[in-house]
C-alpha cells in the first residue's frame, strides 16, 4: 500500500489538481436547478459520467475525484464501474465523509460538522473499495455573532478526530475548514476573512497536533482569504493571494505537503487567477492547487443541460477549466 505521504504528494502532483464532485443529494439538487433538470439517481449519474469521461481533462489535469458513498459504488450507465474508469486515467478515488454540518447547540449562526460515530467501519469499507483520501468539511461563518472560539473549536476537535481515524486506516485526510464567503450576511471585509482565517487554521493545527495527525500525510483544503461574496468592498486579485499566502504561512507547518483551495463560490476566472497569482508568488513551502467543485463545473454543467447531445461540447468546457486550473496549479495562467 504506497504511504500516506507518497498518497498526499501525488494528489498535488505538478500541474494537476483535485475535482471535488461530492456534492450531498441538497447540493446537487441546487445545483440542477440551474438547469432546471430533475434530480434522480439517473440524472446524477449521467452528469458526474461525463466529467469522468472526459478522458484528456481526468488524465492530464485531474489527480483525485471527491466522490459521495453513492458514486464510489456506482456504474456508468453501460455497467462499467466507475472506479475502473479512474484506473484507466490514474485518477485516485476520494471520498467525502462527513454527514453534513447541523446547527450547533447553543450557539447563534454556527454549525457543526456531524458524522464520527461508525466513521472507523465506514473508512475501512471505503478504503476496501480503493479511496485512497476522505475530505472532512467544517463550517465557519462569519456574522455579527459568530464565529464563537466555542464554534471554532468544536469544528477544529472534529477535523483533528476524523484525520485520526482516516489515518488508522491508510486513508490521506483532506482536511477542510471552510470560512464561508457566500454565507448570510455575507458582506464581511477581507480583514475580518482573513482574522478569522487564521484564528480558525491556528486550531485546527493545535488540534491536528495534540491528536497526533502526521502532517505529511494529509492535505489542507482552505478558502482563500477574500472579503464575503456579498461585501462593497473591491480588492484586486494580487490582494487576495498576498493576504492568503501570507495567513496560511502563519499558520501552517511546512510539513503539510499540499494546500488545495475550495472555490467558495467565486466566479471560474476568479479562482483561477488567485490560483495562480499565488503560485507566482514563488517560494512557498507546500504545493498550491485547486480542489473546486464549482469553479470546475458550472460551465460543464451548463452546457451539458442534461442532453446526451451536449456530452462532448460540455466535455470540452470542463476539460478547459480543468486546463486553465492545471495552469494556475503551475502559476501560469493568463487571463
Ligand atoms: P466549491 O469549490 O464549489 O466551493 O466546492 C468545493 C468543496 O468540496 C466544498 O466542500
Amino acid at each position: 500500500m504506497a504511504s500516506l505521504n507518497a498518497i498526499a504528494k501525488k494528489l498535488v502532483a505538478s500541474g494537476k489538481g483535485i475535482l471535488a464532485a461530492d456534492e450531498s443529494e441538497g447540493t446537487i439538487a441546487k445545483r440542477f436547478a440551474l438547469i432546471g433538470l430533475p434530480v434522480t439517481l439517473e440524472t446524477r449519474r449521467d452528469y458526474r459520467e461525463m466529467l469522468f469521461r472526459s478522458t484528456e481533462a481526468m488524465t492530464d489535469y485531474i489527480s483525485g475525484v471527491i466522490l459521495t458513498e453513492e458514486t464510489l459504488e456506482q456504474k456508468a450507465k453501460d455497467g462499467t464501474p466507475f472506479r475502473e474508469l479512474f484506473n484507466a486515467t490514474d485518477v485516485i478515488p476520494g471520498i467525502k465523509v462527513d454527514r453534513g454540518a447541523l446547527p450547533m447547540p447553543g450557539s447563534k449562526d454556527e454549525k457543526i460538522t456531524e458524522g464520527l460515530d461508525g466513521l472507523r467501519q465506514r473508512l475501512a469499507h471505503y478504503a476496501k473499495l480503493g479511496a485512497g483520501f476522505a475530505k472532512w468539511r467544517g463550517v465557519i461563518a462569519i456574522t455579527s455573532y459568530a464565529p464563537s472560539r466555542n464554534g471554532i473549536r468544536a469544528n477544529a476537535h472534529a477535523l483533528a478526530r476524523y484525520a485520526m481515524y482516516c489515518q488508522e486506516a491508510g486513508i490521506v485526510p483532506v482536511v477542510e475548514p471552510e470560512v464561508l464567503a457566500d454565507g448570510e450576511p455575507g458582506d464581511h471585509s477581507i480583514q475580518r476573512c482573513e482574522d478569522v482565517t487564521g484564528e480558525t487554521l491556528e486550531a485546527v493545527f493545535k488540534e491536528l497536533r495534540l491528536a497526533g495527525v502526521d502532517l505529511s500525510g494529509m492535505l489542507l483544503k482552505p478558502n482563500m482569504v477574500t472579503p464575503g461574496l456579498r461585501s462593497r468592498d473591491r480588492v484586486s486579485t494580487e490582494e487576495v493571494a498576498q493576504r492568503t499566502v501570507e495567513t496560511l504561512r502563519r499558520f501552517v507547518p511546512a510539513a503539510v505537503p499540499g494546500i488545495a483551495f475550495l472555490s467558495g463560490g467565486q466566479s471560474d476566472e476568479e479562482a483561477t487567477a488567485h490560483l495562480s497569482a499565488m503560485n507566482q508568488l514563488g517560494g512557498l513551502p507546500w504545493a498550491l492547487t485547486f480542489s473546486y467543485g464549482r469553479a470546475l463545473q458550472t460551465s460543464a454543467l451548463v452546457t451539458w443541460n442534461g442532453e446526451d447531445q451536449n456530452v462532448k461540447a460540455a466535455q470540452k468546457a470542463f476539460t478547459h477549466r480543468a486546463k486553465m486550473n492545471a495552469l494556475a496549479a503551475l502559476g501560469q495562467y493568463k487571463p
